[in-house]
């Protein structure tokens, strides 16, 4: 099942490889503290490998858009028929503007964030830093949208789920025995100026990482089974996810992807699946 919104570093194409590493169905909570546009939750609920699930993101506008499709899809497809598909650059800036304004959720706010995402610069998601959306116009003939049938089935799939907004820490605390956790935060860059981490407020930067890191060994010695996904860099196989704290490197992806704003092409990365759990943690510290 594919998702509705485009996003950076969303794993729609990987979804099958990231579900391959946990092995097995999810026999009790499936956590995913970084949704994004939900690729993974789609796939593997889609193919039976999850029933409860918390699901989460630090980007409220992002999360309270998933809510508004779970909750009152009929009224976002009501909202977004009143936006415009043909001629939409002449409206993109006034519709930007109203989506700044708020409200923040409700299927208007919904409307606006996947029109948005469907008629700005590569999909981007990014804020200034007064939290406003700002992100300039993208170079389409029209605005292009799924079909009603696939709302439909995402709003199917999520109805079972709790869809919070919170920080990566306070989601991967609960993981317990029997429970699953997928982690996808935003990339390590891949050299010292490639530096995109801003999908909203506030930077993931190292101590970030290392916390996530560290918090997934946590999990594992719990009794949970973590997955997590990077680029397959140096710093994060050998430092990050080690195999001495008792990550496994269970795939190791190269994934076309357009990885910078002035990018017109795509070019190949590396990305590392990595799983830990449960119990299989060394030296935890
Ligand atoms: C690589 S994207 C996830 C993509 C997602 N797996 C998909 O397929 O679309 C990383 C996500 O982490 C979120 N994020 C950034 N910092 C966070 C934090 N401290 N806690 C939780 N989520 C965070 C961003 O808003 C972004 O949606």
């Amino acid at each position: 099942m594919k998702p509705i919104l485009k996003w950076a570093g969303g794993k729609a194409r990987l979804a099958p490889a990231i579900s391959e590493a946990f092995q097995t169905k999810c026999e009790g909570t499936y956590y995913e503290p970084f949704i994004g546009s939900c690729a993974v939750y789609l796939h593997r609920k889609a193919a039976g490998e999850v029933t409860t699930a918390v699901l989460a993101d630090i980007n409220p506008k992002l999360v309270h858009t998933h809510c508004a499709i779970r909750d009152c899809l009929d009224d976002v497809l009501a909202e977004l028929s009143k936006l415009p598909r043909e001629g939409f650059e002449a409206h993109y800036y006034g519709v930007r503007e109203a989506f700044n304004v708020g409200p923040y959720e409700g299927p208007l706010h919904a409307a606006r964030f996947i029109w948005l995402n469907r008629s700005c610069f590569n999909g981007l998601y990014r804020e200034n830093k007064k939290g406003f959306f700002n992100v300039p116009v993208g170079r389409y003939t029209k605005v292009s949208l799924p079909p009603v049938a696939a709302f439909r089935a995402v709003s199917a799939a999520l109805q079972d789920a709790e869809i919070r907004v919170a920080d990566f820490r306070e989601i991967v605390a609960l993981a317990g025995p029997k429970d699953q956790v997928y982690c996808d935060p935003p990339y390590v860059p891949l050299t010292a100026t490639a530096n995109f981490t801003g999908y909203a407020k506030g930077a993931f930067a190292d101590a970030e990482q290392r916390a996530l890191a560290y918090l997934a060994r946590k999990a594992a010695l719990s009794g949970a089974l973590v997955v997590l996904s990077n680029h397959d860099t140096p710093y994060v196989v050998d430092d990050l996810y080690t195999k001495k704290a008792g990550f496994k490197h269970v795939a190791r992806p190269r994934v076309a992807r357009a990885i910078s704003r002035a990018a017109t092409g795509r070019v190949k990365v590396g990305e590392v699946i990595a799983s830990i759990g449960p119990r299989s943690v060394r030296s935890a510290g």
